[in-house]
């Protein structure tokens, strides 16, 4: 019998005690036990499955449970957390009760058939579907153990904490020591030197300083597609974003490019928390710590990325990452 024949309840319930922050940058303290993955005494961590399909769950009206591979239980602190988490649009449900979590400087891959949902979730995180009329979400998202859809979260601030990186890449017509600084300057930073030491350091974050250290004053629109998607990098991480989400960042991109930017996304690890979306699962497999298998809305599968491409646990992980379909 297959162990999601049992409807389960999403676990990773918001800790009680959750700090509201202060304001203050990154608070990252690991969550409180009684609401992490680790708990054992409710079954978020499956043990059996390989069993599970999505469309299985769906013709028998049951609620899909993801397999969270238990080693993720030891992964903390947690920047993202996204608890039992739904949207609509309009009456069309985009994501299913999506329960998963973030650890902090680590990069976490979202892979998934195309219209799975991976954009949405995405854009949740820093409200950017807000912008569409028709959009309802349940459920909960923490960043830092702060309510992402909290009536009283401020959406300005909440994006001020986030870095977000298109597939296309979108540089200002500025040049490119504006493009860096720009957040900065939003912030209300004036003092020169503070903007230079800052230019400096994203650019170099962004394995781009040594290519354009000479001529930071030309427009960023001179630069090559693979400079201008590693200046996006260099800019979105400016302002020590919380989280850097990208959406396919090297879909546009030539090879050479693409291996330049996912090499910079691999050393980004360490320093930085990043969820990207990509369709390409060598480049999951090559930048990412972890990868979560999504389809139809659902997370499916949530494991070290080695795990989730030489022995997932799940039917529909097996077909995907094995080219059956999507
Ligand atoms: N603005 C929108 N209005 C209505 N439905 C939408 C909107 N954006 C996305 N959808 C629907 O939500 C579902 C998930 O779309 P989403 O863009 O998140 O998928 P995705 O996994 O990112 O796909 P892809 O890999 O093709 O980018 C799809 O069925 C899509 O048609
Ligand atoms: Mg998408």
């Amino acid at each position: 019998m297959s162990p999601t024949e049992t409807p389960r309840k999403a676990v990773l319930h918001a800790s009680a005690s959750s700090s509201a922050g202060d304001g203050n940058g990154p608070d990252t303290k690991p969550i409180a036990r009684g609401s992490l993955l680790a708990d054992r005494e409710t079954p978020f961590v499956s043990t059996e499955s390989g069993q599970g399909s999505v469309i299985d769950s769906i013709a028998e009206h049951r609620r899909f449970q993801a397999v969270v591979h238990p080693e993720l239980a030891h992964d903390l602190p947690h920047v993202l957390r996204v608890e039992d988490f739904s949207l609509y649009y309009g009456a069309a449900q985009a994501l299913h009760g999506v329960t998963m979590a973030v650890p902090q400087h680590k990069v976490v891959a979202l892979i998934g058939p195309s219209g799975c949902g991976k954009s949405t979730l995405l854009r949740s995180v820093n409200r950017l579907n807000d912008l569409i009329d028709s959009v309802r979400t349940t459920g909960n998202m923490l960043l830092n153990d702060r309510p992402i859809f909290d009536t009283k979260t401020d959406v300005i601030s909440l994006r001020k904490r986030i870095g977000m990186v298109f597939q296309k890449s979108n540089p200002f017509p500025k040049s490119i020591f504006e493009n860096v600084v720009y957040g900065l300057r939003l912030m209300g930073e004036k003092r020169r030197g503070v903007l230079q030491e800052v230019c400096e350091r994203s650019l170099r974050d962004a394995a781009l300083w040594g290519e354009v250290k000479d001529r930071l004053h030309d427009s960023a629109l001179a630069l090559s597609g693979g400079q201008q998607q590693r200046l996006c990098i260099a800019r979105a991480v400016a302002t020590r974003p919380e989280i850097l989400l990208m959406d396919e960042p090297c879909s546009a991109l030539d090879p050479i490019a693409t291996a330049k930017v996912e090499e910079l996304i691999h050393s980004l690890r360490g320093s930085y928390t990043v969820l990207i979306v990509t369709h390409n699962m060598q480049q999951a497999a090559r930048v990412s710590d972890h990868t979560a298998f999504m389809y139809l809305g659902r997370l499916v599968e949530y494991g070290p990325t080695e795990a989730i491409f030489r022995n997932p646990r799940c039917r529909d992980t097996q077909d995907y990452v094995t080219g059956r379909f999507g």
